[in-house]
C-alpha cells in the first residue's frame, strides 16, 4: 500500500493525519486520528461508521470530544514514536478532564496493549485491526471504569457490509477495502502479525459501495489490499474452488466489475506484488479506459539475495520481467515503488544494484525507508541489524536523490501533453485555482473557471515544479 513514509516524493497524496467531522446530530462526540497506510484511513471510515450507530459523530476539536481515538501504525519505529508523542499529549489534557476516553486502535494495539495500558497507563482503550465492532461495548466497560482491551485477530472478518462514513474526503475520491491481512511473510514486515491472516471481502459487497459512491457523486475509487493480486472469492489460498455451485474470482475479475460500475467511474488499487502481478490484471487494466494507468509495485531493493533475505519470492530478473509485461502491455502506464535502504547485511554492491535498478526502470514515485527493525519478524529472529545508521541514511539519500531527478524528469515530460485530469478540489496555492490527478496519479493545478469538483477536464500542461503539473483547460 502507499504507507506512512518519511521521505515522500509525492506529497499530495499523503496525510499525516486525518480529523474530519460528520454529522452534528449525534450528541457524543470523538475525534478521531490515523497514521500510517491507506487502509489505515479506511478503517478509520470503518470506525466511525460502527460508532455512528452507538451514537457518536466525528469531531476535530480536542476540547470537544469526550473520545478520542488514535488509529496507529507499527511498520516502523519512528511511526510508533509519533504516536507515543501523541498519547502523551492526550495524556496531558486527561489530567484536565478525567472523563476523556483515549483509545489506540490499529497495528501498535496488539504489541503495547499492556505497555499502554498497564505500564505507562497512556490509554482506556486498545482494540486491534480485526475487532473494531466490539468497539461499543468496550466504550461502555470504560465507562463502567474498567479498561478495555480487544486485540484478538479474525480469520473471517471483512467488515463487509458495514458502510464507511467518508472522513475528510473531497466528495470525489474514495478507498475501498476488498481484502484484509497479509499471508507473505516479508521477513522485514510486521503487518502478518499485526493484522492477521489473509481474507477477501465479498466482491457482491465491493461493488454495491463502488455504485453506491458514484450514485453518491463519487469519480474515483481505491481498490485497497495488502496484496491485492492475491484477492480471491470462493476460492481457498491455494487457488482450489470452495463452492462448485457458485462462481469464483480473482482480482483482475473483481477489478473489470469495478470498472464496469460506470465508465466515469475510475479505478485505481493498491498494493501490487510482484510475485502475483498477473499479465491478465495488466490486460484488464489496458481494456478498460476507466481503470487508471498507474501501479505501484514495490520492489524493497535491486539484488537478489537481499530480496531473497527478505523473502520477497522473487528476484531482480523476475520483478524486471514484470516491469516490461507492464510497458508491454499498458504503453505509458506509470510506476511506483517502495525502497528500503541498509537491511541486514546489504554491501555497498548489493545496495548499487538497487540505484542501478532504479536506473533502469526510472520510477515515476518511490516510498523510500532506512529498515526499521521490527519485534517478531523473521528478520528479527534470524538476521542482524548491521548495517550503521550512518551507512544507512547515505544509502537512503542516495536513493532519494536519484528518484527526485527521475521523478521530475517523468513531471516535465509530461508538459506539452493534454491530460484527462479528474477536479478534485481548490488547490492550496491559490483559491482561482483547482487540483486534480491524471490518469498516471500526477497531481495537476489550473484556473477554476467554472469547473466544480467531480468534472473530467482535459488540461493541457504548460509548465511543472518536480511533481506537479500546472495546465490551462482545453477543449
Ligand atoms: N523497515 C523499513 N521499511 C519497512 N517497510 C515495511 N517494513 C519495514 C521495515 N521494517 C516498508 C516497505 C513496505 C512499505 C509499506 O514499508 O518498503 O513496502
Ligand atoms: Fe508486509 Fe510483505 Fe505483506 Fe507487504 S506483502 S504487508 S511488505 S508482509
Amino acid at each position: 500500500m502507499n504507507h506512512e513514509g518519511e521521505k515522500v516524493i509525492d506529497e499530495g497524496r499523503q496525510g499525516e493525519f486525518l480529523v474530519k467531522e460528520t454529522s452534528a446530530n449525534s450528541s457524543r462526540k470523538m475525534l478521531i486520528e490515523s497514521y500510517g497506510c491507506q487502509m489505515n484511513f479506511s478503517d478509520s471510515e470503518i470506525v466511525a461508521s460502527i460508532l455512528s450507530e452507538a451514537g457518536f459523530s466525528t469531531t476535530k476539536d480536542v476540547e470537544e470530544a469526550e473520545l478520542i481515538l488514535l488509529n496507529t501504525c507499527a511498520i516502523r519505529d519512528n511511526a510508533e514514536q509519533k504516536v507515543r508523542n501523541r498519547l502523551q499529549f492526550f495524556r496531558s489534557l486527561k489530567k484536565k478532564r478525567p472523563e476523556l476516553m483515549v483509545g489506540v486502535l490499529g497495528c501498535m494495539a496488539e504489541r503495547l496493549r499492556e505497555k499502554l495500558l498497564e505500564e505507562e497507563k497512556l490509554v482506556d482503550l486498545v482494540v486491534g485491526p480485526d475487532a473494531y465492532r466490539d468497539l461499543p461495548n468496550l466504550i461502555n466497560s470504560v465507562e463502567q471504569g474498567q479498561k478495555a482491551v480487544n486485540v484478538l485477530l479474525s480469520r473471517e472478518e471483512t467488515y463487509a457490509e458495514i458502510n464507511p462514513v467518508r472522513l475528510g474526503g473531497n466528495g470525489v475520491t474514495a478507498f475501498i477495502s476488498i481484502m484484509r491481512g497479509c499471508d507473505n511473510m516479508c521477513s522485514f514486515c510486521v503487518v502478518p502479525f499485526t493484522r492477521g491472516r489473509e481474507r477477501s471481502r465479498d466482491p457482491e459487497s465491493i461493488i454495491s459501495e463502488a455504485a453506491e459512491l458514484f450514485e453518491n457523486g463519487y469519480r474515483e475509487v481505491t481498490l485497497l489490499g495488502q496484496n491485492v493480486d492475491s484477492y480471491k472469492w470462493n476460492m481457498t489460498s491455494k487457488g482450489e474452488v470452495t463452492d462448485p455451485s457458485k462462481p469464483t474470482l480473482n482480482f483482475a475479475g473483481l477489478l473489470a466489475r469495478v470498472a464496469q460500475v460506470n465508465p466515469d467511474l475510475r479505478v485505481r488499487f493498491s498494493t501490487s506484488h510482484p510475485k502475483d502481478m498477473s499479465d491478465e490484471v495488466l490486460e484488464t487494466m489496458a481494456s478498460y479506459e476507466n481503470i487508471c494507468n498507474y501501479i505501484h509495485l514495490p520492489v524493497q531493493s535491486g539484488n537478489s539475495a537481499v530480496l531473497q533475505r527478505m523473502n520477497r519470492g522473487y528476484s531482480r530478473e523476475w520483478y524486471l520481467d514484470r516491469i516490461d509485461a507492464i510497458r508491454r502491455i499498458i504503453p505509458g502506464c506509470a510506476i511506483s515503488t517502495d525502497i528500503i535502504a541498509g537491511f541486514c547485511g546489504e554491501t555497498e554492491e548489493e545496495h548499487l544494484e538497487t540505484l542501478s535498478l532504479m536506473r533502469e526502470v526510472k520510477y515515476d514515485m518511490a516510498y523510500m525507508f532506512m529498515y526499521s527493525e521490527r519485534p517478531r519478524t523473521l528478520a528479527e529472529r534470524k538476521y542482524d541489524d548491521d548495517i550503521p545508521e550512518d551507512v544507512k541514511g547515505r544509502r537512503l539519500r542516495e536513493i532519494i536523490d536519484l528518484q527526485m531527478s527521475h521523478s521530475s524528469d517523468r513531471t516535465a515530460a509530461m508538459v506539452g501533453r493534454v491530460h484527462k485530469v479528474l477536479v478534485e478540489g481548490t488547490s492550496k496555492r491559490s483559491e482561482s485555482e483547482l487540483y486534480g490527478r491524471n490518469s498516471e496519479n500526477v497531481v495537476t493545478v489550473f484556473p477554476k473557471k467554472d469547473l466544480k469538483p467531480g468534472m473530467y477536464v482535459n488540461i493541457l500542461a504548460t509548465n511543472c515544479t518536480a511533481t506537479t503539473l500546472i495546465g490551462e483547460v482545453v477543449e
